[in-house]
């Protein structure tokens, strides 16, 4: 993989001109092999389809004659000022989608001002992500996202190079100890082809098989001896100056018990549907985690955002930033870096317009976008009408 810019200037083609656009286009240039990884949910594909519907189904107040002037999309996140609330999921093995991967990605997220977080399963060394990423004033933030290994030195060892090379937090991913049933992988035959891997995470020790006797289960007397527990966020905690926000939390109570520890943030997701099949979307949710957290800190939503109004309303449930998983993928599949940028563009453009179309100044007002319980629209009645 070169350290050098993505060289090729791709163009997006003039007929996309959404992220519902880049998709349709993607999948017909992608392999089946690819598409299969990165459109697939788990099982019946349930939460993943619940994701965006949920957003679609909320609706947003329209208001008029309000002050627009001077309207921006800033945010503040773990005390910085950043120019707008999207970044970039964690997303592994980008390579198959592009020749480029996440170096694309990286060149995209910095020019466009949104935030990274890299996978612990990125296909580009992290090192050179992050010197892309810490070249651009203009950037956002760059985060290092964490599967804990089960070589604690390995771990330990990742996190520090995660540290050395600029990294500014550490998204711990806790809702995936195992995969998903991933039936529409398993269907297409799904494999990484060669020259694509883990690359940040070679020379990590294969974890020690375990001998089964009739009757145990691979999963729990195998694999999930290893599975991380909440004694294992405090032991990150101890070994890191980098925040730690946790990804994957669906449960309030999850939440409170995240902000007893003192991580530096939640990340409100399901994966992108991949995980449990039938929990719920995200939308749904968020109100409660925001509610458990109770401003002590900050909760991040991912999931089905597919426009500038779904970035809004998260942010009218409460969420102080939004991560984008897939749509980043089709982008980087149909133009490389020129293409996750565009999705970017997108998605920052739909949102200010989504913001003045709703009378929002500045995101602090994003609440009022919401027709919440308690000021319904007002409709006339029939009797009225008559
Ligand atoms: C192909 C694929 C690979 C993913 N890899 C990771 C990963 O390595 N680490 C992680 O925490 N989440 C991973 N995720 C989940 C995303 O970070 C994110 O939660 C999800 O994609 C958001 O949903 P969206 O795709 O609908 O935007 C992956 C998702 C997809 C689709």
């Amino acid at each position: 993989m070169p350290n050098t810019p993505p060289t090729a200037l791709q163009r997006v083609p003039p007929h996309i001109v959404s992220l519902a656009d880049h998709e349709r286009h993607a999948q017909q240039h992608l392999n089946a092999n690819a598409w299969a990884y990165f459109a697939g949910g788990a099982a019946d594909e349930i939460t993943l389809q619940a994701n965006s519907q949920a957003w679609n189904q909320l609706p947003l107040a329209p208001r008029v004659l309000r002050p627009l002037a001077g309207g921006h999309t800033r945010i503040e996140l773990l005390g910085r000022t950043w120019a707008h609330p999207v970044l970039l999921a964690p997303i592994a093995f980008q390579r198959l989608a592009h020749p480029d991967g996440e170096l694309a990605s990286a060149y995209a997220a910095a020019a466009l001002g949104a935030g990274l977080v890299l996978s612990t399963q990125a296909s580009v060394a992290l090192e050179t992500i992050a010197q892309v990423v810490l070249a651009d004033p203009g950037r956002g933030p760059l985060w290092f996202q964490l599967y804990l290994q089960h070589d604690r030195g390995f771990t330990r060892e990742l996190v520090q190079r995660a540290e050395a090379a600029g990294y500014e937090a550490l998204v711990l991913t806790v809702d995936a100890p195992t995969s998903g049933v991933r039936d529409r992988e398993r269907r297409a035959g799904f494999h990484l082809p060669p020259g694509i891997r883990a690359v940040n995470l070679a020379g990590c020790p294969p974890a020690p098989t375990a001998t089964l006797s009739s009757g145990e289960s691979a999963l729990f007397d195998g694999l999930l001896h290893h599975a991380p527990t909440w004694d294992d966020v405090a032991w990150l905690q101890s070994i890191t100056r980098l925040p730690v926000l946790l990804k994957g939390i669906l449960h309030p109570q999850d939440a409170r018990q995240a902000a007893a520890l003192g991580v530096a943030g939640v990340i409100c997701s399901n994966h992108g549907g991949r995980t449990l099949d039938t929990s719920p979307a995200t939308a749904t949710v968020l109100p409660r985690i925001v509610q458990a957290c109770a401003g002590q800190l900050p909760v991040l939503v991912d999931g089905g955002i597919r426009r500038g109004t779904d970035v809004l309303k998260a942010l009218a449930l409460g969420a102080t930033a939004v991560l984008v998983g897939r749509p980043a993928l089709w982008g980087l599949a149909n133009a490389g870096a020129a293409g996750v940028a565009h999705v970017l563009r997108l998605l920052r453009d739909e949102l200010e317009v989504a913001m003045a179309l709703t009378g929002c100044r500045t995101l602090a007002e994003a609440a009022q976008c919401l027709d919440g319980p308690g000021e319904p629209l007002a409709l006339p009645t029939l009797q009225q009408l008559r």
